[in-house]
């Protein structure tokens, strides 16, 4: 139907005839002459329709916006006056000579452009429209380039693209399962899988040594910017290679694509362990690119009278630490300061004290603090000593338990980065290594990735310190975002129920819910590991978008539901019946199933 998309046309394309086929972005009416903005998903060309001759000026008076067209006519250059150097088309404008009426549209609900201002339930509702602004296909535009350069890169490394099961048994990655009943299996559930994860390691055990997917993954879980309930990985596993091989080669094709995709070189990413980055940074995905860092000084103040430095200063579990802000003093009102101390309240902090540093000739007198009186002038100045403290500096102290501190701190450390623009250069990858087997929680261990993962220790050593036990996991961090982790797996069977009994899981639940793996553990599994990207997050930083919601086609809302086709839904009681599900709803929803 077309010669050409609307937004490729370009001078060199001047005194062709071309056919174009879109959608009226915007009708304007100069005096007699009708400007039509014609939008395709490659861009916008303004279309002329002059009243001299023309038979399809009538046709044209009468278009309105989102009408789908077709058109043609000749290319031409716009008069000097009349060049838009916003558009990538401005040079030019087609004559249109012909025009047909493809189809009408009705007012759409909101304006199509940048500058639509409606609430995003609005913009999700009508998503198929939504998705006709710029803005928002030319991420997907993207993210089709970068689902194409994976495949080509694994492909060209020799892995395999292997479909796994959406029905599967669940695979425990830390969220809730989404389950689904089955109908032949009276009371039985399967659940949508968190990750390919037991699969890949199966595909491994069958000699498929470099597997690749690029896979759905379902978590039940709090929703935040950067996580819905139904993403996409990029999933690898591969045999017979260690942490350096898989590193390597996943660290090269995201380096390639940036390159390729961005124009970014992202040179050689620096490696941090776990115990680093939360010590430093405070947390186990450090933004590099803000160049503030957390430092100890407990010991400068486990004997003070302040009970609230000096408690966490003595308990083992507990951690006193400042962040230095240059020249905060300066920058920072006093109500910015406060609204910090609230901040730090979401993360559990009990407050937030801090030193401004006006005169440092002037000793303790130059120092303005609520706290100084409790720590006394000698602490507070060998505090300012050891953060290097230069005039106009503001010092923010955690005192608490670590957990508590490093979750704070490191908080008020990214928010301080983005408030301030206190970036140092534009992209930060790193590896975040060793990290811990478990955390505790509860009194009981969790695993810090999942119970597959294998420690750097023998079994013996695994059961005698499992708090102690790091593992051979490795996540990939840019500005601040996990984009992907993996490990090295546990091939031998004796480890992986060692792994289980730390976790509390008993033989008989092991058998249960993981046999068939470690059966397969017992048939000749060889040494294997591997990783998976979260798409969504890779595509959101590409494209610097907000939330990952801009970079998937349909994506849900905050609370987990589709507005357009009104997803979850009710089902009628006769595939209930045949499911053998008897619904018992609390109140409001029993009311709402009344008038529904
Ligand atoms: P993990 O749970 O770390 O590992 O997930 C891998 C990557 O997936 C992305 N991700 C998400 N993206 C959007 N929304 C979510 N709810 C969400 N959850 C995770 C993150 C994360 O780094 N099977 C293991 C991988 C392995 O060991 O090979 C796994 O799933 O970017
Ligand atoms: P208070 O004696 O509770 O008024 O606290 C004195 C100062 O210490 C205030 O600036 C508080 O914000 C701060 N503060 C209180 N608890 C903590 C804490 N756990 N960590 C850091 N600062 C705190």
């Amino acid at each position: 139907m077309r010669t050409n998309y609307c937004g490729d046309l370009r001078a060199d394309a001047i005194g062709e005839v071309v056919t174009l086929t879109g959608w009226v972005d915007r009708r304007r009416d100069h005096g007699g002459v009708i400007f039509v903005d014609l939008r395709d998903r490659a861009g916008i060309v303004q279309v002329v329709f002059d009243p001299d001759g023309n038979e399809y000026f009538e046709l044209a008076d009468s278009i309105r916006s989102e009408y789908v067209l077709k058109v043609t006519g000749k290319v031409r250059a716009r008069d000097d006056a009349a060049v838009n150097p916003n558009m990538v088309t401005g040079e030019v404008e087609v004559y249109g000579t012909e025009l047909e009426i493809l189809n009408k549209s009705e007012t759409p609900p909101f304006q199509l452009d940048e500058y639509t201002n409606v609430g995003e339930d609005v913009r999700l509702k009508y998503r198929y429209l939504d998705l006709r602004r710029p803005e928002i296909a030319d991420k997907l535009v993207l993210r089709s380039k970068v689902t194409s350069f994976i495949r080509n890169y694994l492909d060209t490394h020799g892995f395999m693209d292997i479909e796994t099961p959406i029905l599967c048994r669940a695979t425990p990655e830390g969220a809730r399962d989404y389950l689904v009943p089955s109908r032949t299996h009276e009371g039985k559930f399967f659940a949508l899988p968190q990750s390919p994860q037991l699969f890949k390691q199966l595909l491994m055990v069958s000699g498929f040594d470099r597997y690749y997917q690029i896979a759905k993954c379902f978590r039940d879980e709090d929703l935040r910017a950067d996580r819905q309930p139904e993403f996409t990985q990029i999933d690898i596993e591969t045999s017979f290679m260690d942490e350096e091989g898989i590193m390597g080669i996943t660290e090269g094709m995201i380096r390639d694509l940036f390159s390729e995709k961005m124009g970014v070189d992202l040179g050689e990413f620096p490696r941090m362990s776990f115990k680093e980055a939360a010590d430093r940074f405070g947390s186990d995905k450090p933004d590099l690119r803000i160049p503030l860092e957390m430092v100890d000084v407990a010991d400068l103040v486990a004997d003070v009278e302040f009970k609230v430095f000096a408690g966490p200063a003595k308990d083992p579990k507990g951690r006193v630490a400042c962040l230095k802000l240059p020249n905060g003093g300066n920058l920072l009102t006093r109500k910015q300061i406060d609204d910090y101390g609230k901040f730090v309240g979401i993360y559990g902090a009990k407050g937030l004290a801090w030193i401004k540093v006006n005169d440092l000739e002037a000793g303790v007198e130059g120092l303005q603090s609520p706290i100084i009186k409790f720590l006394g002038a000698e602490v507070a100045q060998a505090i300012v000593e050891r953060l290097e403290a230069q005039n106009g500096d503001i010092l923010f102290f955690g005192a608490d338990k670590t957990k508590i501190v490093n979750e704070a701190l490191g908080a008020l450390r990214v928010k301080l980065g983005e408030d301030l623009n206190l970036y140092t250069h534009e992209w930060a990858p790193l590896w975040v290594v060793d990290f811990p087997m478990f955390e505790e929680v509860d009194g009981g261990y969790t695993s810090l990735h999942h119970p597959f993962t294998a420690p750097v220790c023998s079994p013996e050593e695994l059961a005698s310190d499992p708090e102690n036990a790091l593992s051979r996991a490795y996540d990939m961090v840019l500005n601040g975002a996990e984009i992907g982790g993996g490990s090295i797996r546990i091939h031998n069977p004796d480890m992986q129920r060692e792994v289980f009994k730390a976790l509390g899981i008993s033989d008989e639940e092991a058998n249960e819910k993981f046999g068939f793996l470690l059966d397969a553990l017992k048939y000749g599994c060889p040494p294997h590991g591997g990783l998976a990207f979260g798409l969504d997050r890779i595509v959101m930083l590409m494209t610097d978008a907000q939330s990952i919601r801009d970079v998937i086609a349909f994506p849900k809302t905050q609370t987990a539901a589709d507005v357009m086709t009104d997803a979850p839904g009710r089902v009628d009681s006769a595939q209930l019946t045949e499911l053998n599900i008897r619904l018992k709803l609390k109140e409001k929803a029993k009311s709402e199933e009344g008038e529904g």
